[in-house]
């Protein structure tokens, strides 16, 4: 399988946004992309079922149309953690179905974008978490850091986590979530010194942020190479 697994520091810190860009970049390179999100927890009701708002926008952003359970098999309405959305749904989240679901999608496309839920160490099931996950797709990893304070110490251990999985960390991506960050550079140049793995991009804070935009500050030089933490 070609494609990334989007990991982030936490929820809200910017892996749909990077997916999305990491799409429209190798899209503008010619390739066709897929975006997945294989669990979701937050989702409306429609007249279709349960729909996610990073799923929909994944799905949109992706070389084909396809029907939404192929980019998002697994989707709760509440927005609590995924085994306690699935749990209450009386569901049990398969790792096995998700890994089958990502494997169609992979074959119709030259790559595919898949974006975890929440950070790294997120439990899906009783026993599974992201990182198993990620694992299991055996996806080259990009790390998404939202760039606030708190964020070194979050981007850090993740990247500690990722390599000590055993995962091949592609590189990491910082991203303004919020304008105004205090000492911004700063922020940067410890996370460029202490995480050794390759920044793929800074992306500035951006009203109304587009695809575009974004895919104009990220770069994507050897998608297999695995680095380690300093
Ligand atoms: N560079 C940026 N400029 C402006 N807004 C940004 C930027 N990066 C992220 N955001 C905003 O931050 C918010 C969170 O981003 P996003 O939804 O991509 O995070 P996420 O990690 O996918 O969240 P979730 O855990 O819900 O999946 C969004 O409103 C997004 O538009
Ligand atoms: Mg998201």
């Amino acid at each position: 399988m070609n494609g990334l697994f989007i990991t982030g520091t936490d929820t809200g810190c910017g892996k749909t946004l990077i997916s999305l860009g990491l799409m429209r970049l190798l899209q503008g390179r010619g390739h066709s992309v897929l975006g997945m999100k294989p669990v979701a927890s937050g989702a409306d009701v429609t007249p279709q079922g349960l729909r996610n708002g990073d799923a929909l926008r994944l799905r949109a952003q992706g070389s084909l149309e396809l029907p939404y359970p192929a980019i998002n098999p697994y989707v709760f309405a509440p927005p609590i953690a995924p085994h306690l959305a699935a749990g209450q749904a009386g569901e049990t989240i398969d790792l096995n179905l998700i890994c089958a679901h990502c494997e169609a999608l992979a074959a119709q496309a030259d790559h595919v974008i898949v974006e975890g839920v929440g950070g790294w160490r997120v439990p899906l099931n009783e026993r599974q978490a992201v990182s198993d996950l990620a694992l299991m797709l055996g996806l080259p990893v990009v790390l998404v850091v939202g760039l606030r304070l708190g964020c070194i110490n979050h981007a850090l251990l993740s990247a500690e986590s990722i390599l000590a999985d055993g995962a091949p960390l592609a590189g990491w991506v910082a991203t303004e979530v919020e304008p105004g960050m205090l000492a911004r550079s700063g922020n940067i140049e410890t996370l460029e010194q202490w995480i050794g793995a390759a920044c793929l991009g800074v992306v500035p804070y951006l009203e109304g942020p587009s695809a575009d935009e974004v895919a104009r500050s990220l770069e994507l030089p050897d998608l297999q190479g695995t680095v380690g933490v300093k």
